[in-house]
């Protein structure tokens, strides 16, 4: 396990192949039911790039009128978010050392020309419990600043496998994804990339 500094741990290579495929697997159901949508930037309805679903009792998602925002059903659909699989819950209660199970997983797809511009994870009411990243597919740069717009920031690639930890004094570290790297996995037959973010939003 690599510390990349207090608060956010980067575990490279820690689903194995089986796993990520299970896992894989476990989403196409997901998306099946609860199909992925563009959101909208708040204020301006610019669309971004990424792609969303989720699954849990409450999902994030974001529109022109809205914004940012956490509800319990599908935006497009009004259906509820699908449950959220076992091996999330059982990694998240392997990996957020926090008692309380997580409400949200935030399903997101980049083809491989979307980035998600830098930003912080502050729609949650609960800020003591961590953000739980896991990448699956081609590899990202992410990068990741302090907590301030203006910090300086690092960057580091993600791959296939890989889970990040952001918590502790890092919760609500600015970070982004600069750029996908085609052709950098086998895991999803059309290439791009999936990432899921477990959350606890209410304390
Ligand atoms: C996010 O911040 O919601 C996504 C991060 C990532 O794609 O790795
Ligand atoms: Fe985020």
């Amino acid at each position: 396990m690599a510390t990349v500094s207090n608060g956010i741990r980067h575990l490279p290579d820690y689903l194995d192949r089986p796993a990520q495929e299970r896992l894989v697997e476990a989403i196409r159901t997901i998306v099946t039911g609860a199909p992925l949508y563009v959101p909208e930037m708040p204020g301006t309805g610019k669309p971004m790039s990424v792609r969303m679903t989720n699954c849990g009792s409450l999902g994030w998602v974001t529109d022109k009128d809205r914004g940012y925002r956490y509800q319990s059903f599908h935006p497009a659909t009004g259906k509820p978010w699908p449950a959220m699989p076992q091996e999330l819950i059982d990694l998240w209660e392997r990996l957020a050392d926090y008692p309380k199970p997580p409400e949200a997983c935030l399903v997101n797809f980049y083809s491989d020309d979307a980035r998600m511009g830098l930003h912080q994870d502050r729609d949650e009411t609960d800020l003591a419990a961590p953000v739980l990243s896991i990448s699956l597919g081609n590899s990202c740069l992410f990068r990741v600043g302090g907590l301030n717009r203006k910090d300086p920031t690092r960057s580091f690639r993600l791959a296939s496998g890989d889970i990040v930890v952001l918590g502790g004094e890092r919760r609500l570290a600015f970070h982004g994804v600069d750029r996908i790297y085609p052709k950098t996995s086998t895991l999803l037959k059309n290439g791009g990339r999936i990432n899921l973010t477990l959350r606890r939003v209410n304390v």
